[in-house]
């Protein structure tokens, strides 16, 4: 793949697929694909409220029908679904159709009381290995690569979801799942992926072992990597390129729609995540008023799937937060900007907000600092208190340290507006990641 640089200079682009390669839906106009939601959204719409009781009794509380649905804009009339309206039907309440037809159950990790279980069909499975497929492509991924799948196997979307995405592509899938570190790099070594996919966070741990190794990473055959389930940013973007050599793009997800594939970066753009929009269409609301916001405008995305058989989902409210564009490398097709963070890991400190996101740009533009940190939230007093814990770089000389803390306090205090601390350690001592990574440690007093 040719490896261009944008007008501005600065970031590394990669080589569009042949138009000849692209699905029908990725070449739609506007007009066509919006015809092709209606339909299907309507269908969907008496799906739900025929089969699923829950929606049944959320559509007749709200006073709505699907006959209602005449127009895209008519779903805003429709309740939203949210994850405890998915655990309240735990388990397989929320199926259309009868148990038998469900091929295969995923889950959420539940580690906040019942997990959410999600069910597909034999079509449903077909229709996600197809858009996984297409993410692959358009993250610059061809048949014929090895493609080194590290998302965790298992009740988790991420592994099995590339899995087949991958080999519906004609890809050589390697099946590694996460862990064994070692092992990643040695398998890396000997089978020489083109494509790695990969939680961000394990990457940089994958990275490292690299260099414990004596390695160069840059040297490896990797070229893409197809990195989400958690959010990262354009500095965490530059670092994983540089110290890979790779073209880094961001997958979207959510067990709940489907798992990895709702939404992919393309490599030749790299600016945002266009929403496969013949399978799900995308809103964003406003997350107090739950009013739909106009394009461009920051809030809760919010979806609703316009093909699943087994789990319908009507206008479920993800949590994440981000805004609505127009279509860029597919042009038929809305991107979502990268996500900040989600509703609900947003600190709330006294009284200002602040996301993850925004301690990871200013550690990772920090000289001397690594991109593994971690923040503690205590209570001193009777006021919280945010701790920025952050590795120094191994490169870093000792009295550069007290120098980079200051500076990151500074830039949180002049860009976010709070105080925090900051503590540089040792290199290699925070805890790993070998999927998605817990930035948030709350040991606050409950009062
Ligand atoms: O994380 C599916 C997935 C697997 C996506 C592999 C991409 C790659 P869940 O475990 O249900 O499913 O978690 C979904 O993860 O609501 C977001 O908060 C977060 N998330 C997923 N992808 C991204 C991303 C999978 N690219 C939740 N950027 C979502 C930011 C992401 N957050």
């Amino acid at each position: 793949m040719t490896t261009t640089e944008d007008a501005a200079g600065t970031r590394r682009l990669g080589a569009a697929p042949g138009p000849e390669t692209l699905d029908a839906a990725e070449r739609m106009g506007v007009d066509e694909l919006r015809a092709l939601q209606l339909e299907r959204l309507q269908a969907t719409l008496r799906r739900a409220y025929d089969q699923v009781p829950h929606y049944r009794r959320a559509f007749d509380d709200a006073g709505v029908h699907p006959d209602d649905c005449r127009d895209l804009a008519d779903l805003a009339r429709f309740p939203t679904t949210s994850k405890a309206d998915l655990r309240d039907n735990y388990p397989f309440g929320m199926f259309a159709v009868p148990r038998e037809q469900v091929r295969r159950v995923h889950a959420s990790s539940g580690t906040t009381g019942l997990p959410t279980v999600v069910g597909y069909t034999e079509g449903d499975l077909d229709v996600w290995a197809t858009v996984m497929a297409r993410s692959i492509r358009a993250a610059g991924g061809r048949p014929g690569d090895v493609l080194h799948n590290a998302y965790g196997y298992g009740l988790f979307t991420g592994g099995l979801g590339a899995h087949y995405g991958a080999e519906k592509l004609g890809c050589t899938v390697v099946p590694v799942s996460g862990g064994m570190t070692p092992r990643q790099v040695q398998l890396i070594r000997d089978f020489e992926p083109r494509v790695i996919m990969v939680t961000p966070s394990y990457m940089l741990t994958v990275i490292d072992e690299f260099e414990k190794q004596g390695m160069d990473p840059r040297a490896s055959s990797l070229r893409i990597g197809i990195f989400g389930a958690e959010p990262w940013t354009e500095q965490m973007r530059q670092e994983m390129e540089e110290r890979l050599d790779i073209d880094a793009i961001d997958i979207y997800g959510l067990s709940e729609v489907m798992g990895p594939g709702v939404a992919q970066e393309c490599v030749e753009t790299k600016d945002g995540l266009h929403v496969w929009e013949d399978h799900f269409y995308p809103e964003v609301i406003d997350p107090i008023s739950g009013e739909v916001l106009p394009g461009g405008e920051e809030g809760e995305l919010v979806f609703t799937s316009l093909t699943k058989e087994a789990m319908p989902v009507i206008r479920y409210r993800t949590r994440d937060l981000t805004r609505l564009l127009p279509g860029t490398a597919r042009p038929g097709m809305r991107r979502m900007q990268k996500i900040t963070g989600r509703t609900d890991d947003m600190i709330i400190l006294r009284g200002v907000n602040l996301f993850p996101t925004q301690i990871e740009e200013i550690v990772l533009r920090t000289p001397g600092l690594s991109p593994h940190f971690s923040l503690l939230l205590t209570t001193r007093g009777r006021m919280d208190h945010l701790t920025v814990q952050v590795e120094a770089r191994p490169d870093c000389p000792p009295e550069r340290r007290e120098p980079a803390a200051g500076e990151v306090r500074k830039a949180v205090k002049d860009t976010v507006g709070t105080s925090v601390d900051v503590t540089v350690v040792d290199p290699d001592t925070l805890p790993r990641s070998v999927g998605k990574l817990k930035r948030l440690v709350d040991e606050r007093e409950r009062g």
